[in-house]
């Protein structure tokens, strides 16, 4: 997709000549670009350097089946550490700015995740992240205010917490914060603070439960073929958490109570 926006905006940088695409194993020029990649992907992934001083980090025992990464400006960064199973994702970094995947991160398909203006985008250990799924610190054009001229659309970091479930085809737009053992509903929206071992979901996405937890075993590839209690299973205690209440957690906690025990009625 952003292959196609590249190739419809052909003008959008003056150093277009300079730009230099590179397979997906270790490399380094003289713009201090550099790639440490031992290991193997297929021969579809690659990297596109447009300017200098930009890393791109691949633990040798990560598995990519595939991974295009865009490095547009300087001083970006991109880590990956081991995966678990396959992880494949399209890359875009921008000026200044970072994305780190951490150990154990799982993909269904490739995941869109971009980060420019400086900012850093982290994904936990221990992710599961489903078909579809997009992640960006920024909006990729700039929104401002009339009157003042001042910028409203600010990109921010987003940080995704350890062992978070990300639902098919949901979306993490700028400033997101998601805790540890979490899950996002299928469809989600997702902008702002969410606590640990919650599941939200929604356009923009809610708290929809709290004190939850989840477990990577498949439904029907991983035996036993129900799994009615966690005794079926080997549990992963250290995320069996309670939900914390976060001050941004209180408050969307307080609405979900709201909703869930509606006001009694005054006695007359
Ligand atoms: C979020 C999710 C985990 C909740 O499952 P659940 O705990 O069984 O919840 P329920 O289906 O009982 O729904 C509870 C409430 O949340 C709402 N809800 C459920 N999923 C939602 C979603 N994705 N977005 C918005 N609301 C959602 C339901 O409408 C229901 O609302 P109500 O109480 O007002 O009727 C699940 O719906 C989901 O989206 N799973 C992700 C699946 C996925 O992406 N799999 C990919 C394979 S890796």
């Amino acid at each position: 997709m952003w292959l196609i926006e590249l190739l419809l905006e052909p003008d959008r940088k003056p150093n277009e000549a300079a730009m230099h695409t590179n397979p997906l194993q270790d490399y380094s020029d003289d713009k201090g670009n550099v790639i440490e990649f031992s290991g193997t992907t297929s021969p579809k992934s690659f990297v596109t350097f447009r300017g200098s001083n930009n890393r791109v980090i691949i633990d040798p025992q990560a598995n990519i089946p595939f991974m295009s990464v865009l490095m547009d400006c300087d001083n970006g960064t991109l880590i990956i550490k081991r995966t678990r199973a396959k992880f494949s994702a399209r890359i875009r970094i921008g000026q200044d700015s970072t994305i780190k995947i951490g150990k154990s991160v799982s993909s269904t398909g490739p995941v869109d995740i971009s980060a420019c203006e400086g900012t850093t985008v982290q994904i936990g250990n221990d992710c599961m992240i489903a078909l579809g799924v997009r992640i960006r610190s920024d909006d990729g054009h700039p929104i401002f205010d009339v009157t003042s001229g001042k910028r409203i659309n600010v990109s921010r970091d987003i940080t995704i917490k350890d062992h978070v479930w990300l639902g098919i085809e949901s979306s993490i737009l700028k400033g997101a914060v998601i805790g540890e053992g979490s899950v996002v509903g299928a469809g989600s929206l997702v902008s702002g603070t969410f606590p640990n071992n919650c599941a939200i979901g929604g356009n923009p996405a809610k708290i929809l439960s709290t004190n939850i937890a989840w477990e990577r075993p498949h439904l029907s590839l991983s035996e036993p073929y129900y799994k009615p209690h966690v005794s079926a299973l080997k549990k992963q205690s250290k995320y069996w958490n309670l939900t914390k209440q976060s001050s941004t957690g209180r408050q969307a906690l307080g609405k979900l109570k709201r909703a869930v025990k509606p006001k009694k009625n005054k006695k007359k």
